[in-house]
């Protein structure tokens, strides 16, 4: 028996509905093997944890943590907490804390789902974004000085340290150099932030040395946009600092379809420390309570964890019952313009799951 132990977060929000429909798809997926077993333990942190206890985790919340083999997350933020206290004392306190320093976003345009783009070429959109994920300009360094005052300043320093960006690179060439185009896109804005993204682009220049067999370019992160939209095909694996990586992986989820969608790793590859799955999205509060929300982000990032965990298997059965799924209009969410319910989607994977044959 393969045994993984997970502890589950859902925090706030449409989290609460998506993680529960992941685990209950996770345990069906252990069923039908036979040889995995998975240890859940559920944590009730998040923003009502954190009205009743004035932090969004205990204080031993870490330690609790360190000694799962996954972490399975569902989103943070809530309407009545500011948003920095609730991402900084739970979702970036456990990314820094794990030195879960990569993250990975993969973009595909998944069977019966229509992009935005009219250009025939978005059809073919499988990227992963490799965001880096433990510096730059969520470094957490800055200040406020004079509050209130005409002469208030407050900084917001983006740190770059040869450590963080030689890691991060040589994560995104060997991402690269795995798949079948061995194409790596690295974004920057070297042009106007003339040192810590120069340093970016010269050690790109040197780990790509250790890689001859990845074909790779360098984009300004305005025209990646772009690019993104106008050529998508052209694009297969990308890198880009921790605050351009976040808009870049918005962009791609708007354009294969849905945020509701799109799954995120946030991996220690050294697995030194557990790494983290979660959605993409947020916590919705405008779509809480009423059922509608989008599970397939939660269940994707299920099938990135299960990779993790060396289930290839489940993995790659996941996403095809995901994939048998969306090529079903009738069993879109509202996000996809349909009407299904979480619900609905949830059976229907779970019944794909189930009935999967090989
Ligand atoms: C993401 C999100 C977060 C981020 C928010 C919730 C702060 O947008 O995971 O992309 O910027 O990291
Ligand atoms: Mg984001």
């Amino acid at each position: 028996m393969r045994r993984h132990r997970i502890a589950v977060i859902p925090g706030d929000g449409i989290g609460k509905e998506v993680v529960p429909a992941g685990v209950a798809i996770l345990e069906a997926l252990a069923r039908r093997d036979g040889g995995i077993r998975f240890d859940f333990e559920t944590f009730d942190w998040g923003s009502d944890y954190y009205k009743t206890h004035g932090l969004m985790m205990p204080e031993d919340g870490r330690a609790k943590l360190r000694a799962f083999d996954a972490i399975f997350f569902g989103a943070v933020g809530a309407p009545d907490v500011p948003d920095h206290v609730t991402l900084w004392g739970l979702r970036l306190a456990i990314c820094q804390s794990f030195d879960q320093y990569a993250n990975v976003r993969p973009a595909r345009v998944l069977p019966g789902i229509v992009s935005p783009l009219r250009d025939a070429g978005a059809k073919h959109i499988d990227w992963i974004i490799v965001r880096e994920n433990s510096e730059g300009e969520y470094a957490g360094q800055g200040g406020r000085s004079h509050v209130g005052f005409p002469e208030e300043v407050a900084t917001e320093v983006a740190i770059f340290t040869r450590t963080g960006v030689t890691r991060i690179m040589r994560f995104a060439f060997e991402l690269a150099q795995s798949r079948p185009r061995r194409r790596l896109t690295v974004v920057t804005k070297s042009n106007a932030q003339r040192y810590g993204l120069v340093m970016w682009d010269e050690i790109a220049a040197e780990v790509a040395r250790d890689f001859p067999s990845v074909k790779w370019d360098k984009m300004l992160v305005d025209a990646m946009t772009m690019r993104m939209v106008l050529k998508p095909q052209s694009l297969d694996t990308i890198v880009a600092t921790n605050l351009h990586a976040d808009i870049l992986s918005d962009l791609a989820a708007a354009l294969v379809g849905s945020l509701g969608i799109a799954p995120t790793a946030n991996m220690n590859p050294e697995r030194k420390f557990p790494s983290m799955f979660e959605p993409i999205h947020g916590s919705a509060f405008d779509i809480m309570g009423k059922g509608i929300a989008n599970p397939l982000g939660a269940f994707w990032s299920a099938s990135l964890m299960l990779e993790h965990l060396g289930e290839k298997d489940a993995a790659l059965l996941l996403m095809r019952a995901v994939e048998r799924v969306t090529a079903d209009p009738h069993l879109h969410t509202p996000d996809l313009g349909g009407h299904a319910t979480t619900k609905d989607v949830t059976d229907a994977v779970l019944a794909a799951v189930n009935g999967h044959n090989e």
